[in-house]
């Protein structure tokens, strides 16, 4: 069973929020009562994302900010204050994952890039949001690593630095006064295995998994487990992407607001 919060009178900040977890996870503050910021360097996109939670009643915004630009990421919090008085918290889920390459072969640019969203964007946001919280004398900040933040892969060295990256930076900055900070790992526990694009060569035909979301990783995660015959269930926030997931080779995708299908699964 899922826990519940009361956030009302809190104020939160996702980046990477046009959709995947960083939009479920601004659903799911909105749903708290938090007022939320949702940001993403598609702009249009995260407007509309907010908007959507707006239209349904919650306390929403959209802001165009590329994590790269510490200029935009500064904007970025002045805006959130501006707007709701505080932060209390923040979740720093923007990332990308570049073509996987051999380590011999990789070139320099895909390898600035991929740290500069994964590592450097993450490290921008948190220095501003923590100027904040200081300020404040509280918040709570999670950065999103990876699975790739604990173990190696091959042709995945640029983007498997950066995770490591993010859980030094998070371990050394949670020593600052007064801010809860976590790195997290997002891999689905639902009775089912967890899986994440970097564990499929580990799949065997008919073997049960659960992938979180078909944005950007998930879409990549749920080919390969399609691929590899696994019987995969894809946990989305939106009905629209049912039918994706169906033509991604998926045997099923479920709403996390489908409590039934959510029990079945979770037992
Ligand atoms: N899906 C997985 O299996 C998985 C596994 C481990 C870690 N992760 C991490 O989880 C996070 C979210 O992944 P997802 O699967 O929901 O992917 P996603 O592609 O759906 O979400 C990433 C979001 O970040 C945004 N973004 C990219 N570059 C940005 C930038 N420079 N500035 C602002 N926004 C930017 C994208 O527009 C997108 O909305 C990422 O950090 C990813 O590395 C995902």
């Amino acid at each position: 069973m899922n826990p519940t919060y009361d956030f009302s009178g809190k104020v939160a900040l996702v980046t990477g929020a046009k959709g995947g977890m960083g939009y479920a996870t601004a659903e799911a503050f909105a749903k708290s009562g938090a007022a939320v910021v949702l940001a993403d360097r598609d702009e249009a996109a995260v407007q509309e994302a907010a908007a959507k939670l707006t239209s349904a009643g919650y306390k929403a915004i959209g802001v165009g900010c590329d994590v790269v630009d510490e200029a935009q990421v500064d904007a970025l919090v002045a805006r959130t204050v501006s707007e709701f008085g505080r932060l209390d918290f923040a979740y720093n889920n923007a990332g990308i994952q570049g073509e996987p390459t051999d380590a011999a072969d990789s070139i320099a640019d895909d390898f600035d890039r991929v740290n500069a969203v994964n590592l450097r964007g993450i490290w921008a946001c948190m220095k501003h949001e923590l100027k904040q919280m200081r300020e404040q004398g509280s918040g709570a900040i999670v950065n999103c690593s990876s699975l790739g933040g604990l173990v190696g892969l091959p042709g995945r060295a640029a983007y498997h630095a950066s995770k490591h990256g993010v859980i030094g930076l998070t371990k050394s900055a949670a020593l600052s006064p007064c801010v809860n900070l976590a790195a997290s790992a997002p891999l689905l526990c639902a009775g089912i295995t967890t899986f994440s694009p970097m564990q499929h060569w580990k799949l065997e035909a008919g073997q049960r998994v659960g992938i979180i979301g078909l944005g950007g990783l998930g879409h990549v995660a749920t080919k390969l487990a399609a691929a590899r015959k696994a019987d995969v269930t894809i946990f989305t926030t939106s009905p629209r992407k049912v039918a994706d997931a169906q033509r991604l080779g998926a045997r099923e995708a479920v709403l996390w607001s489908d409590a039934a299908a959510m029990k079945r699964l979770t037992g």
